[in-house]
């Protein structure tokens, strides 16, 4: 199994010069797995200021945000609370979603005696097409969601009308951004060297600062010389060292030939790849003296946490490993059944590392190949800052790959920055509404 998901330091290189072509065909309105979008929307300069509300829409989990920007250098106060999407939210249709999503941020304001014109920031961790940072359609849905009635349409637009159904006349959204985005935001707004964002978590992306003479195809009216551009790198499909278990879970995902990358490299992911690779030993009499335990014998049973957990145990007897299957319901098991075990899920996620690593050294050599400044990239999701030994593995690829300059490209943890850089983002958004002369949110 360490074979089948191994990479080499030459496959990697070759990976990260087709990812550099696919960025630049995207950014020239050519076929590409990459999309490159831009997000309307420059480095903050860290005088943003005012309260925001803001409203987080990364998984199942919602939150919800007050946040005061001081800027003048000091932290900014966020106060949150958090909401539990039930999957039927997210795979009916797109109207009880948007309800569900109002009815939080109404609780929310009457919790916290709320009250008056409060602009919104809204992070939607989802493919978004825009136009301008006021809002975006979604372009399809990925991590296994399928509301309906979503895709093609403005979701800014949809959460303002899901607002007014439930009568929330003084919050207004007033800009849309990817995670991505909101991460980097966060992170810029106190580092001025943060020029990428990456969510390494249920999904994976990444998002990069851009000139904006890079981009050839059309968009809309910006006023910008940079901006930062979501390109959906889960999304990348050239030259990935897939094997026949990355391609039997594409075929049985929701969205089959489509997140290629993320396939091998997010936590949706990862505990399947790996289940299938045990299916496959113990079907061979390799594992488990080929009785396959019921906790394998389900499709995505196996979730990223249990690898998380079997990684914790790196001790050469096992023991730990063998105990976390006892506690799961399996037969005991042998010590080198444990070991084995061990080995494919040490194999799956290092690749995954390997993967997050090259990408992430591509994104930054397109514009500064010999890595002659200092990146820092914010990085969020629970895989980056929960799986053991993660972001170590990542760091050692980065200098497996460019040396010493590696460590010029800095993983900076961003936790839950996503809600602080909507806050952000929706501060721009009424700075340019200032400068501009144009409101956020017309007619509001
Ligand atoms: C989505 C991205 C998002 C990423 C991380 C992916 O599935 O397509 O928009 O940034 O997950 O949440």
């Amino acid at each position: 199994m360490r074979r089948t998901f191994a990479v080499s330091t030459a496959r990697l290189r070759i990976m990260m010069e087709a990812f550099r072509g696919e960025m630049r065909r995207g950014l020239n309105g050519k076929p590409s797995s990459l999309r490159m979008l831009p997000a309307y929307v420059d480095r903050p300069t860290g005088r943003e200021r005012g309260t925001f509300l803001a409203l987080d829409l990364g998984g199942t989990n919602v939150r919800v945000l007050q946040v005061d920007l001081p800027g003048d250098g000091r932290l900014p106060v966020c106060a949150e609370d958090r909401f539990v999407l039930s999957r039927d939210k997210v795979t009916a249709d797109g109207s009880v979603l948007f309800g569900a999503l109002a009815r939080f941020i109404g609780r929310f304001l009457r919790e916290r005696r709320l009250s008056g014109r409060l602009p919104l920031g809204f992070t939607f961790s989802f493919p978004l097409r825009q136009a301008s940072i006021a809002g975006g359609e979604l372009i399809a849905w990925t991590k296994g969601w399928t509301a309906e009635g979503v895709v093609g349409r403005d979701v800014a637009a949809l959460l303002n009308r899901a607002l007014a159904a439930e009568r929330i006349s003084g919050v207004r959204v007033v800009s849309l951004n990817n995670d991505t985005t909101g991460t980097l935001m966060a992170r810029a707004y106190l580092d001025p060297d943060c020029d990428a964002g990456c969510i390494l978590g249920t999904g994976t992306n990444i998002c990069y600062r851009e000139r904006t003479s890079e981009i050839r195809k059309p968009v809309g009216p910006h006023g910008r010389d940079h901006m930062i551009i979501n390109m959906e790198s889960g999304n990348f499909n050239a030259v990935l060292p897939r094997n026949r278990f990355d391609v039997l879970l594409d075929r049985s995902s929701a969205n089959p030939g489509l997140q290629a990358e993320e396939k091998m490299v997010s936590g949706k992911y990862l505990g399947e790849l790996a289940r299938m690779a045990v299916v496959e030993l113990c079907g061979r009499g390799r594992l488990f003296g080929g009785r396959l335990p019921e906790i394998f014998s389900r499709r995505e049973a196996f979730g990223s946490e249990r690898l998380s957990e079997i990684e914790k145990d790196d001790s050469a007897s096992a023991d730990g490993v063998r105990e976390f299957l006892w506690d799961w319901g399996a037969r005991p098991a042998a010590a080198g059944d444990a070991r084995l075990l061990r080995d494919v899920v040490r194999a799956v996620s290092g690749r995954a590392a390997r993967l997050a690593a090259a990408t992430l050294g591509a994104t930054v050599t397109k514009n500064d190949p010999a890595l002659e400044a200092k990146h820092s990239i914010a990085v969020d999701g629970s895989v980056f800052h929960k799986y053991p030994g993660f972001k170590a593995r990542m760091e050692e690829t980065l200098r497996e790959l460019f040396g010493g300059r590696g460590g010029r490209i800095a993983l900076a943890p961003m936790r839950d920055g996503s809600g602080l850089g909507a806050a952000v983002i929706a501060a721009v958004a009424a700075e340019s509404a200032k400068t501009g002369g144009k409101k956020p949110g017309a007619g509001w």
